[in-house]
């Protein structure tokens, strides 16, 4: 019933630091390979069980924390909001409000929830100076990656985590630090873990801002929902469903859904400006959104980090488009169906598109084609064949590993100046990203939204490396003050609050050898970063998956080291295999007909672009990747797009009848 992996690793060196080859890593899903050391050896983690009464109402726990007992599962066509009932047997795994996983035991200070300390004791070494000595910003921008491939990794994250009691992008309610940047000297809360700002700090000791606020992340353990299954240590929850599900464009409960739907022909509800769509105005802008104005847009969305930056907020408009144009197309297709099923319809099309392009567009390039087909995240299909790979015993959660440090990672590829682009692809325009932090007003003033979008997908991302952008690393959310938070920093301490297990034991785990001393990191790391580390860490054993991770050299074909790789393989694997829902499945209750899915697997990132922007001509095929001879900017007319006629419902007379799709779904039986 377990599942683990076995990274069996074919070090093929007699040099100290080599790139390995091109297929490196063999994981054998299914087997059971017991631990080699108990001490940190692999641990499945199960989710929590939330459901149950909610007993003593007084504790003020914040109630969407606690899912109400969902109604017993029935084998509907569609997914649930909240991800609940995904898994017929398990029909909380994977539901909003729930725990992330974990590979292996943490490392917590005090070895049930404190933040994790040296192995000597002592604290570990300062998150910002950390960011500042070890990491660089070197302005680098990519040779073959645009903006929009940076930007949609966002976008698969925000579907599948969200960590509990965070506030993203918004001033944080709980105050570590006074809002001029000095630590709150008592009466500290519980949740604070603020980062101290190093007295020499490049940036900071010229304003004297000592203190980032930071707020450690809810666990199990802060919350008072009955739960039978509670570890003798403390793990995070995450708000959102684990699922590939769209989750952002949809909500994770009716409640959040509700308000987002329009109830009228299976549409989502959207404000019309100048003849285009845009979310509706969330109903407290001025307290999400960083406004200089109050009449200042700011959208409500399926997810709460909608407004965060730009690129974002263009992604979460075009998939919110997407729904809209499919519903439309179906609408017109039936004219019997209901809003209902028309919504249910455009919903499982928009998330079998957007699975598609993850798994065979987008992560192929950040973790390598081959990498993918070997460990069965991808396979070689033609046409509509189907892949039925669907595994109930395997836990959809998140990975902390993943979500808190391997993912993270790719941070590096943000870039910091946006660039305006016209239809012949001249720059008209440049913006800086922290001007525009949680202001969403700009992508729809103007031409913008197409002059962004094409900039994203013209513009090179920032290369995969050490470097992170000084705009998060030292502007982040500044809301016009001279500097900001460091997002780096955040991540280090992130790694701390979650008290992941340390880079080396993560080694171990993933087959690369778990290091003996500071040398043994060579093999990944280069001599003068190992240095750094060494000055930095009272130990070897203290750094960080966060930091370690980050510093190693990439396995071929991919855009991450070893370690890290061997996380985002195991959890993408996971993803696809957990989902009962994911779209390349014969399974007779929610499939695609074979020439449905042989359409949807025509998706691809320049056909979203030139469908649902205002008004755009031409794109290269590959919008992940920059025009190129091989990647000629064309026609979207002659982008391969989805012909959703083949959903077109022949089971019913053109007259409206009281067949229900629940009961008996029957589309296009050719
Ligand atoms: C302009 C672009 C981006 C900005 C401004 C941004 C900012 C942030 C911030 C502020 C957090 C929360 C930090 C904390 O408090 O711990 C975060 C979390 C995260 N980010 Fe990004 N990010 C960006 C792009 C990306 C990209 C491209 C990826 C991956 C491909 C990514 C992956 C993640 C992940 C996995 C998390 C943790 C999610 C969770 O479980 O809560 N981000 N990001
Ligand atoms: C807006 O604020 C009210 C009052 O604090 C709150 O009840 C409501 O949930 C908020 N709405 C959203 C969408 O955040």
């Amino acid at each position: 019933m377990r599942f683990l992996i076995l990274a069996a690793f074919l070090i093929s060196s007699t040099l100290a630091i080599k790139v390995p080859a091109t297929s490196y890593f063999t994981y054998h899903h299914g087997g059971s390979i017991p631990s080699q050391n108990a001490a940190i050896g692999p641990q499945f983690s199960q989710p929590v069980n939330y459901y149950g009464s909610f007993l003593d109402s007084s504790l003020k726990v914040p109630t969407q924390m606690c899912p109400p007992t969902p109604p017993p599962c029935t084998k509907s066509r569609y997914r649930s909001l909240d991800g609940s009932c995904n898994n017929l047997y398990n029909p909380s795994w994977g539901v909003a409000n729930s725990r992330y996983g974990r590979l292996l035991t943490p490392r917590y200070g005090d070895g049930v929830s404190s933040p994790t300390a040296s192995v000597t004791g002592h604290e570990l070494p300062n998150a910002r100076l950390i960011s500042l000595t070890v990491f660089g910003e070197s302005d680098v921008p990519d040779r073959g990656l645009t903006i929009a491939n940076m930007q949609w990794g966002q976008i698969v994250t925000h579907d599948m985590s969200l960590t509990a009691g965070g506030t993203q992008s918004r001033k944080h309610t709980t105050r570590c630090c006074t809002d001029d940047g000095k630590l709150i000297q008592s009466g500290l809360h519980s949740t604070c873990f603020p980062i101290i700002v190093p007295k020499n700090d490049p940036a900071h000791s010229q304003t004297g801002t000592e203190c980032m606020n930071f707020v450690r992340t809810l666990t199990d353990r802060d919350n008072f929902c009955p739960d039978k299954t509670q570890k003798s240590y403390a793990e995070q929850l995450s708000v959102v469903t684990a699922y590939m599900d769209l989750s952002h464009v949809y909500g994770n409960s009716e409640e959040q859904n509700r308000p987002i739907r329009s109830f009228v022909s299976g549409r989502l509800l959207v404000d019309n400006k100048q003849g285009f769509e845009y979310p509706p105005q969330h109903p407290n802008a001025s307290t999400t959104c960083d406004l200089q104005t109050p009449q200042e847009t700011c959208y409500l969305g399926g997810d709460m980090r909608i407004n965060q930056n730009p690129g974002l907020t263009i992604m979460q408009i075009i998939l919110l488009r997407e729904h809209n144009r499919i519903a439309d197309n179906l609408q017109a297709l039936n004219q019997h169906w209901d809003d209902e099923t028309i919504f249910q319809e455009a919903r499982r099309i928009n998330i079998a598109q957007f699975q598609h392009v993850n798994y065979y567009e987008w992560l192929p390039i950040m973790l390598g084609h081959e990498n993918m087909l070997k460990n069965e995240l991808i396979y070689q299909t033609s046409h509509g064949d189907y892949v039925n790979d669907y595994n109930p015993n395997i836990d959809p959660s998140v990975l902390n590993s993943h979500a808190t440090a391997a993912f993270r990672y790719f941070h590096t590829q943000i870039e910091g100046q946006l660039d305006f682009v016209a239809e012949e692809r001249t720059i008209s325009n440049t913006i800086r990203l922290s001007d525009w932090f949680n202001r969403p007003v700009v992508v729809e003033s103007g031409d913008n939204f197409d002059f962004l979008s094409r900039g994203m997908t013209t513009q090179p991302q920032e290369t995969t490396d050490i470097n992170n952008d000084v705009e998060v690393k030292h502007f982040l959310f500044r809301r016009g003050r001279p500097f900001g938070l460091d997002l780096k920093a955040f991540d280090i301490q992130r790694n701390r609050d979650h008290g992941l297990a340390s880079y080396n034991d993560f080694r171990e785990f993933c087959g690369v050898g778990r290091a003996h001393g500071w040398q043994d990191f060579i093999d990944f790391i280069s001599p003068a970063n190992v240095d750094k580390l060494k000055a930095l860490y009272e130990s070897h054993e203290d750094v960080e998956l966060t930091v370690g991770g980050a510093l190693e050299r990439h396995v071929d074909g991919a855009l991450a080291g070893p370690t890290f790789l061997c996380i985002l393989t195991e959890q993408f694997y996971r993803t696809r295999v957990a989902d009962r829902f994911f779209y390349e499945r014969g399974d007779s209750n929610t499939a695609f007909t074979s020439e449905q899915l042989n359409e949807i697997r025509k998706t691809s990132m320049a056909r979203l672009f030139c469908d649902n922007g205002n008004n755009i001509q031409q794109m290269q095929p590959a919008a992940f990747r920059r025009v190129s001879p091989n990647n000629q900017i064309t026609s979207c007319s002659n982008i391969p797009y989805v012909d959703l006629s083949l959903w077109r419902d022949h089971s019913v007379p053109a007259f409206k009848s009281d067949y229900t799709i629940y009961n008996a779904p029957l589309l296009v039986k050719n």
